[in-house]
């Protein structure tokens, strides 16, 4: 509904009123209940924007996924603000501009009602149509550390610090960094000597709060509070000791997913429709984005960063976040579809930064 019609409809209501009677337009409940329509229907119509614009970063509760802010309190702020975040973005962030005159989707009546919809803070009502609407992003994975693991990280100096450092590590960074800090195809490694001769307790606390831009490496400043990074920092700085300790996390065990012909069918649907334009026929590659029918590519990226990678998208270039538009189902078809391309793919060298 654009803001026009919402204006007509209003004066149409008053208008209709008015032919039912004076009685009728001197009765400020009638107006009341028209006014109330309508901003019943704003904040319909926002949920909907927010379920196929928003959900991949702020989630379906509106709690903020991974490194994204939660919303659950931008109710609070006043409209004007609100409405310039959305049509403007947050410059350097992932908050991209939205409004039609930046370059973005939706029009300023759209706006409107996200806006009306935010302020409404009616989140349970969001998370259920949302999840009706197949919109409901993926879980990421979270790795399980062992009692015994956290009782010998425990019994090192200070450390309380070390494994609470250890557990956010596990939930939030093993599935690019891997299990054990070795690093993978997608993300260096982090628990080596040269890492921690090279960059400060400062250099790394500042990567973990700003992030690299343009690389999967997001900002955690809104996803983990200032304790979090610091016991992050710690844990980075100090994962010699957890070396020479001989602690080894089990590598991530993700739920292995259903390979049925079907899937793997629905999988090759999805990414014919959805990346080829990009990806190239077949996942070979193109000009524009890498090839994923690449034997290294495959064999070095498990599941579950796959998986992680679809929903999440990158960060400062073009792999869009499909975590808003596919279902957890979806990633995963799409998952074993690329898996399915594994015996028969071509070698290919990664690509140099
Ligand atoms: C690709 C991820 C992404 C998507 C999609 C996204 N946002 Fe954001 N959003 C962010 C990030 C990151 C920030 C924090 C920016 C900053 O650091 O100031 C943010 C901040 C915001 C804020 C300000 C919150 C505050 O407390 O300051 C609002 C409001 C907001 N987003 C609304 C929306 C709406 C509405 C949509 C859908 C139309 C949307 N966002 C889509 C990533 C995203
Ligand atoms: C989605 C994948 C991904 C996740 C999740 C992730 N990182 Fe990263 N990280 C990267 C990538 C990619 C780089 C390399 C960026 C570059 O090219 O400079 C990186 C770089 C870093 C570096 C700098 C390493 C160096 O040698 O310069 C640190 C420190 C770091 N990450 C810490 C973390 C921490 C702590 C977390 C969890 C809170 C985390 N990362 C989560 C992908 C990720
Ligand atoms: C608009 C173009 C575009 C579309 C559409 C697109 N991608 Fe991407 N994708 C990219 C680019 C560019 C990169 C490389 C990002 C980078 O520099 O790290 C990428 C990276 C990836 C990666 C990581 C590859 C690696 O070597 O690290 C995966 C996995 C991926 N895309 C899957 C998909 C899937 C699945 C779809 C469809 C659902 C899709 N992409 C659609 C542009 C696109």
């Amino acid at each position: 509904m654009t803001r026009q019609m919402n204006w007509i409809a209003l004066i149409g209501m008053v208008m209709i009123a008015g032919a039912l009677g004076i009685a009728a337009l001197g009765e400020p409940g009638r107006l009341a209940a028209a006014a109330e329509d309508l901003h019943t229907a704003l904040v319909v119509e926002g949920i909907d924007l927010y379920a196929r614009n928003c959900v991949a970063c702020h989630g379906a509760n509106g709690e903020g996924i991974a490194a994204y802010p939660p919303l659950t309190t931008a109710g609070a702020m006043d409209a004007d603000m609100l409405t310039k975040t959305i049509e403007r973005g947050r410059y350097t962030t992932a908050m991209a501009a939205f409004g039609a005159e930046e370059g973005g989707v939706l029009t300023g009546a759209q706006v409107e009602s996200l806006v009306v919809m935010l302020q409404a803070e009616s989140w349970d009502t969001v998370a259920a149509r949302v999840a009706a609407l197949g919109l409901t992003p993926p879980q990421i994975t979270v790795a399980e550390i062992p009692a015994e693991t956290l009782s010998l990280v425990a019994a090192l100096p200070d450390g309380a610090s070390l494994s609470a450092g250890l557990t956010l590590y596990a939930e939030n960074c093993a599935a690019c960094h891997g299990a054990n800090g070795e690093g993978s195809t997608l993300a260096p490694p982090l628990n080596t000597d040269e890492l921690r001769v090279r960059l400060s307790d400062a250099d790394i606390a500042r990567l973990v709060r700003e992030g690299v831009p343009g690389t999967l490496m997001a900002s955690w400043s809104s996803a983990l509070d200032a304790a979090q990074q610091q016991a992050a920092v710690a844990l980075i700085s100090r994962w010699g000791e957890l070396n020479a300790a001989g602690v080894r996390l089990p590598v991530i065990e993700t739920a292995p997913l259903e390979a049925s012909p079907e899937a793997v069918a629905a999988g090759a649907g999805l990414f014919n429709l959805l990346c080829t334009q990009c990806h190239g026929f077949d996942g070979y590659g193109s000009a524009i984005a890498p090839a994923l029918n690449n034997q290294t590519f495959l064999s070095q990226t498990p599941d579950a960063a796959i998986r992680q990678i679809i929903a999440g998208g990158v960060t400062g270039t073009t792999m869009p976040a499909w975590g808003g538009y596919l279902t957890d189902a979806d990633i995963a078809a799409i998952t074993l579809y690329l898996r399915s391309l594994e015996p028969t793919a071509p070698i290919i060298a990664p690509a140099q930064p």
